[in-house]
């Protein structure tokens, strides 16, 4: 699917949002009015958008992910993060997410937090591998199945910034290029 491609990541745009809302869409039972991205872009200025971008030779760049992060002090709160279902698995979450949580330490943040279905093992996985911590449980949290939410902190923010290792690093299926994403998210393009 994302053979002979390129993911970049880069903050959002006012010319994004046709594409953020495609993807919010198809990946979350409720999703956000365009009003809600729209604010975070605009007016709020303790808001991180960023999105990550397929490159391909035909078709120039489209946006398949995107993160938001409010900035709260020294807390990181991750509000949103999805992906198209076309391009998961390969590591793009983890890209955006490495990158978005690095950004947020240049800023300031110290610590990370965020609230995630009981019943979705994927994204749990995911933050479990960055050294996020299940602390509590909010009972019926989510008003369209009165699922629990499960609240997840990560308490050392520097300590991952600082990690030598790659997560989800580089992938050999498919002949892409995922060691851009981690040079990128180090700065290193
Ligand atoms: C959760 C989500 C963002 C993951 O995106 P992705 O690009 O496919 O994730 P990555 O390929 O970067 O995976 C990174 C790690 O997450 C975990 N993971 C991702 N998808 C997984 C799955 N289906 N099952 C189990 N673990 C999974 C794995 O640990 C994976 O590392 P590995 O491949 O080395 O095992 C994506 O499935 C999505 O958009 N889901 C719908 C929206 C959502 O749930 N957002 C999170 C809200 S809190």
């Amino acid at each position: 699917m994302i053979e002979n491609s390129k993911i970049t990541f880069r903050e959002m745009r006012k010319d994004d949002l046709d594409s953020v809302m495609v993807i919010d869409h198809l990946s979350f039972q409720m999703p956000w009015p365009e009003s809600a991205y729209r604010h975070d872009l605009m007016n709020n200025a303790n808001a991180i958008l960023w999105v990550a971008e397929k490159h391909s030779d035909d078709k120039g760049g489209i946006v398949v992910g995107m993160i938001d992060v409010w900035l709260v002090q020294e807390e990181a709160h991750i509000a949103t993060l999805a992906i198209h279902p076309d391009y998961r698995g390969h590591g793009i979450a983890a890209g955006l997410l490495r990158k978005v949580l690095f950004e947020s330490f240049q800023l300031g943040a110290r610590r990370a937090m965020l609230e995630v279905r009981a019943s979705n093992h994927a994204a749990q996985t995911l933050y479990k591998d960055f050294g996020f911590k299940v602390v509590s449980r909010r009972r019926r949290y989510y008003r369209d199945n009165n699922e629990d939410a499960l609240l997840m902190n990560l308490d050392n923010l520097e300590e991952l910034v600082y990690r030598k290792d790659e997560i989800s690093a580089e992938r050999t299926d498919n002949n892409q290029k995922l060691s851009d994403v981690n040079s990128v998210w180090r700065g290193e393009e």
